[in-house]
């Protein structure tokens, strides 16, 4: 029997609002996608501030879900009986609430089955706006409410088009702004973390060195894309933990080593550059080694990888070639950075136990929670 169904999902761990409908009949195809970014607002901090984040998830939350159930076809004229208890629910966002009530005189429930929604881990204000209005959405529409964890989601949304088969054991490596982890994964929903870092996530050591060479936020992309004007650094810096005799990443040493090297002197464009390209080797070496490591130890038959930092054209080269090179299939998604549609696919093909009281805002959330 194929179970049909429609999941609204709804994400703002971090800086961006994102809202998507996808629907799971044999396959799980996207409806909509829409995404608020707030890179421009945090630009100035160097990376994400979270009290202007909570602010901008409350004001931005709203028109894109609107957006979302727009683009689904999914806006039906009528009415939605208002629950008081939603005032409660989104007393901290007035402006929210407003919104919220004018559309519910407006529009019926539309054919949405399920919410879902990130619980963790993330900036606990921000996750807060999404989960409140979540609840306040089922409440309403009465329908059940599944919380997501924002790791876990950065790894399934690899299983959003086909079925994969024959792929577990399989290594899991999520790299973002906020995270740093791998994991063996021994089939869907069932994660061992065997390796973390123990100080920056390596999109944050991007964005701090970006920031100290007066680069734009976030910092990642601009240093990938600098590091590609070039063949070759004059500049040499660590390799962190490279040869520790365990799967943890350390990335605060590398950037001190960037601080030192344009410290107390002017650098041009062209050493910018070069600093970008070996700031990139570093990380694309450390990262290899542990993983070919790790592909020794554990024999994994894939590698899964995920997040922001999943993005960078040099370390998936790399991991591709290293699996390539030990037989392993590869997988990147197409979706990188946080977005929807990941929280989504994650309720679709691993859902936790609906608990609607339960769910709350959970910085630390882990992955076995
Ligand atoms: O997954 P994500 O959108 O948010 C978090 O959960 O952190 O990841 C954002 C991170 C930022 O640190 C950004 O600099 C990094 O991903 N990033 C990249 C690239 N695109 C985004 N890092 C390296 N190369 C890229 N192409």
């Amino acid at each position: 029997m194929i179970i049909y169904m429609k999941i609204l999902a709804i994400e703002t761990s971090c800086d961006d609002t994102g809202v998507a409908v996808l629907e799971k009949k044999k396959k799980i195809k996207v409806l909509s996608d829409f995404l608020s970014c707030q890179n421009d607002i945090h630009s100035e901090y160097g990376g994400v501030n979270p009290s202007i984040a909570k602010r901008e998830h409350a004001k931005n939350i709203f028109p894109v879900f609107f957006s979302s159930l727009k683009k689904a076809k999914l806006l039906k004229k009528g009415k939605t009986e208002i629950n008081p208890e939603i005032d409660n629910i989104l007393e901290r966002y007035p402006e929210l609430l407003e919104e919220l009530k004018t559309f519910f005189f407006q529009y019926k429930k539309p054919d949405i089955d399920q919410i879902a929604v990130t619980a963790g881990p993330g900036l606990e204000p921000c996750l807060w706006v999404g989960i409140n209005f979540a609840k306040a959405l089922s409440l309403a529409w009465n329908v059940p409410l599944l919380e997501v964890n924002h790791i876990e989601a950065h790894i399934l949304v690899n299983f959003i088009k086909e079925n994969r088969k024959e792929v577990f054991p399989a290594l899991s490596f999520v790299i973002s702004g906020g995270n740093t982890k791998l994991f063996l994964m021994q089939k869907l929903g069932i994660y061992k973390e065997i390796g973390s870092t123990r100080d920056d996530a390596i999109g944050e050591c991007f964005d701090k060195t970006a920031r100290m060479l007066k680069l734009p936020y976030p910092g990642g992309i601009e240093i990938s894309k600098r590091a590609k004007k070039v063949k070759k650094s004059r500049f040499k810096l660590p390799r962190p933990m490279i040869r520790s005799h365990d799967y943890d990443f350390s990335f605060s040493g590398l950037k001190t080593a960037v601080l030192y090297e344009i410290k107390d002197r002017k650098i041009d464009e062209k050493e910018i550059n070069e600093l970008c390209f070996e700031i990139e080797e570093a990380v694309k070496d450390v990262i290899v080694s542990k993983i070919e490591k790790a592909i020794l130890e554990f024999n994994p038959k894939s590698l899964f990888i995920g997040g922001g930092v999943s993005a960078n054209k040099k370390i998936q080269q790399e991991l591709k070639k290293l699996t390539k090179k030990h037989k392993l299939q590869f997988f990147a998604p197409k979706y990188t950075t946080d977005n929807a549609v990941m929280i989504g696919v994650t309720a679709l093909l691993s859902p936790k136990k609906e608990n609607y009281d339960k769910i709350k805002a959970n910085s630390n959330l882990n992955l076995n929670d």
